[in-house]
């Protein structure tokens, strides 16, 4: 996967594309992350990239010409070295007014060649980016950030994660909250006991079917108390619905 990051603070990206697990993906060639200053693209003299809102009113807003061309160079750069199998790149706006961001997202994403996130830091961004440029805008919450730099860490790190072989262990992300549809139990690991807590015994009997019906009903119990409203879509047994209402 190829993931493009459109900024005018590239160096935000140096730590998070170069360390821990994103590194590892990276040197592993799974993933190819690149962090783009779109000032480069300004062609005025002064390199603006943002100008005025016509018909007035504060704030500043992102210019078109800049955001496309450094776009279509990527797009240019992709023809030259790319089989044509490759698919068509996704083009992510991070905006507060996007699609909520969430693990089916990641999901999704995770399926493409491609990813090219745009990441603003003023007041907007020229309506014709969203409308002839982008195929999807997407937003981390409903918070205002000061800019979609941290969003787009948020995304690309839950993304990247899910390409088969960038985690060590290859069933910790199919166990992950939001992907069972279920909050996780709780985990222990040594000493059996640390000032006096204990771990539950169940977990050191060794038997598996035991462990196993004791981790399902933790997550139940605790999506129930944590986060009712995943129950609702959760893959459960009839007989897990009963308990639950019980
Ligand atoms: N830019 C500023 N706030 C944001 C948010 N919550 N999500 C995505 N992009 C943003």
């Amino acid at each position: 996967m190829k993931v493009d990051v459109l900024t005018l603070f590239p160096e935000m990206f140096d730590g998070v594309f170069g360390t821990s697990i994103l590194g590892k993906a990276q040197t592993k060639g799974l993933v190819s992350l690149n962090a783009v200053n779109f000032r480069n693209y300004a062609t005025n003299k002064h390199n603006t990239v943002d100008d005025t809102p016509y018909g007035g009113g504060g704030g500043m807003v992102l210019k078109p010409d800049p955001i496309f061309a450094a776009v279509e160079d990527i797009l240019n750069q992709r023809e030259e070295v790319t089989m044509p199998t490759m698919k068509a790149p996704r083009i992510i706006l991070m905006c507060p007014q996007g699609e909520t961001f969430t693990q089916q997202k990641a999901e999704e994403l995770v399926q493409e060649d491609h990813l090219i996130f745009i990441c603003g830091h003023y007041e907007g961004y020229d309506e014709r980016i969203r409308e002839f440029l982008v195929t999807d805008e997407l937003s981390i919450g409903d918070y205002v950030l000061t800019g979609g730099e941290l969003p787009a860490m948020v995304a690309i790190d839950s993304v990247v994660r899910l390409i088969p072989g960038v985690l060590g262990n290859e069933t910790s992300a199919v166990t992950d909250s939001f992907s069972t549809g279920l909050l996780e139990y709780p985990h222990y690991t040594r000493p059996p006991e640390f000032r006096g807590m204990k771990v539950p015994d169940v977990l050191l009997s060794g038997h598996h079917l035991n462990i196993d019906a004791w981790r399902r009903e933790q997550s139940l119990l605790r999506t129930l108390e944590r986060r009712p409203d995943m129950l609702e879509n959760a893959e459960l047994t009839d007989k897990e619905r009963l308990w639950l209402e019980e």
